[in-house]
């Protein structure tokens, strides 16, 4: 063992080691509060100086990181945070989780992390072990991480230490968090998968060791293509069963009885959040360099992508009953994140069935008690739309309600009681009533207006 390799073990299990987190959003804030907690110095870099002082003034922005935990941890002084990779000279591990996004074209926009890891490179130094964290195409730690590192005369596995470990956070999970759920580390050579591995153990309960960097990424990959794959198939089943008038939640909820061989998804409004809907697409992108044609990927793609125009459709056959158009009718929005009681509406479907119904005259409002507000940048109506107050006793003053998060917080019953009509698209209200349409069911039992 080399002794570079020994120094940084001893740190590590010693706690002595300083370690960085790039990037302190949903995936790097709850990183660092884990390292610090695991008895770490532990210190964020972020380029948003708003996310630096809010920690330095002891409090949290992510829903899943108590501000109790950021103040204890602030005060006790293992926890800060800065917007001057400077830092990186005095740090011993340095962990990046910068966003992934895709370009308007579908291809992996790869700017963030190579910016972050310029920011580090300036300061690389012997002995730094790198862990990319950020979702990626397999290849990236390799073919992009790596050649920034070492344009420095460093090498790595030699000089310094690179590895990649996928984060698997499921915000807004109660029972898996950042220190229960298994982290898959991948290293450049068996001393940066040893280091890596001794790191994250030390914070998080299981470690699960593979040979490369690429089977890390690749591991990440399979996972959200599998979900983005599944919520496809029973979407498109969901279409299905609405045109042979069959029930598919009630079709979903009889099949996971079976113990084995099943796994139950749900269909839903659309794909949404940073990851499910665009990740699947870094691996296509990827695969297609090679020559290869990921048909699974692009099919899924394209009936996720399809249902919030499908819910449209919904709405205008449930205002259609009424004798009603799209065009004029005031349609409240209900649940704007992108899934259940949380806040984060990145890529939501709710903005796309907004700007649909924007698009064709609808009086389109929203509320949702985790999002204040909807800015112009973020969906096509281009105007600055804030959270409505509506509750219990101020339902019916809309034509149509549409369901797109099912957060815990909304007084359903109240809702189908003074609703004029509802379009439910999560199986929210589970008790037929004649004023709500299902996504993926039969139509309500209603006389329609006008009918002769
Ligand atoms: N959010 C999730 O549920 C989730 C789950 C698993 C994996 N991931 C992956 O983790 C990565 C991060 O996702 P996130 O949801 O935490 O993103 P986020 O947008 O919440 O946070 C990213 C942070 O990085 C900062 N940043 C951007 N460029 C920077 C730079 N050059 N230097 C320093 N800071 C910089 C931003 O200011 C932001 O605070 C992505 O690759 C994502 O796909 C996210």
């Amino acid at each position: 063992m080399s002794s570079l390799v020994a120094v940084l073990l001893e740190k590590i299990e010693s706690r002595r080691a300083r370690t960085g987190v790039v990037g302190l959003g949903y995936v790097g804030l709850p990183l660092a509060v884990e390292l610090a907690k695991a008895g770490f110095h532990a210190t964020g870099i972020d380029l948003d100086a708003r996310k630096v002082k809010t920690i330095d003034e002891g409090r949290s922005y992510i829903p899943d990181v108590a501000t109790s935990d950021v103040k204890a941890l602030r005060d006790s002084g293992t926890l800060d945070a800065t917007t001057d990779f400077g830092v990186v000279a005095e740090l011993d591990t340095i962990n990046i989780c910068v966003p992934t996004p895709l370009r308007k074209t579908r291809d992996p926009d790869m700017s963030y992390i190579v910016s972050a890891v310029e920011s580090i490179a300036t300061h690389l130094h012997p002995g730094l072990l790198v862990c990319l964290e950020s979702t990626t195409y397999p290849g990236t730690t390799e073919e992009v991480v790596q050649p920034i590192l070492e344009a420095t005369g460093l090498k790595a596995g030699r000089d310094f230490f690179l590895a990649f470990s996928p984060e698997r956070v499921d915000p807004g999970n109660p029972t898996f968090q950042t220190h229960n759920v298994p982290k898959v580390v991948g290293g450049l050579t068996p001393a940066c998968v040893e280091l890596a591995s001794a790191l994250y153990g030390s914070a998080i309960e299981t470690i699960v060791p593979v040979s490369s960097t690429r089977v890390a990424e690749m591991v990440k990959l399979l996972e959200n293509t599998f979900r983005a794959v599944n919520i496809g198939l029973v979407n498109e089943l969901a279409l299905m069963c609405d045109r042979m008038t069959i029930d598919v939640w009630e079709v979903v909820d009889a099949a996971k009885t079976k113990p084995f061989g099943f796994m139950a998804f749900y269909p839903g409004p659309g794909l949404g959040g940073h990851c499910i809907p665009i990740d699947p697409f870094y691996l296509s992108w990827k695969a297609k360099q090679s020559g290869f044609d990921p048909r699974f990927i692009e099919l899924a793609g394209h009936i996720n992508a399809g249902m919030p125009h499908y819910v449209v459709d919904k709405i205008a056959e449930a205002l259609n009953t009424k004798r009603k158009p799209i065009n004029g009718s005031k349609v409240l929005i209900a649940g704007v994140a992108y899934k259940r009681d949380i806040d984060d509406m990145r890529e939501s479907p709710a903005l796309d069935v907004m700007g649909l119904l924007h698009a064709r005259g609808a009086q389109v409002s929203y509320v949702d008690p985790h999002v204040p507000e909807v800015h112009s940048r973020e969906w096509s109506g281009r105007f600055d739309i804030k959270a409505v107050t509506v509750g219990r006793g101020s339902f019916g003053q809309y034509d149509c309600i549409v369901v797109i998060s099912d957060h815990k917080l909304f007084e359903y019953d109240a809702m189908v009681a003074e609703a004029d009509l509802i379009v439910d698209t999560r199986n929210a209200i589970k008790k037929p009533a004649r004023n709500v349409f299902k996504l993926g069911a039969p139509r309500p039992e209603v006389e329609t207006v006008g009918k002769v």
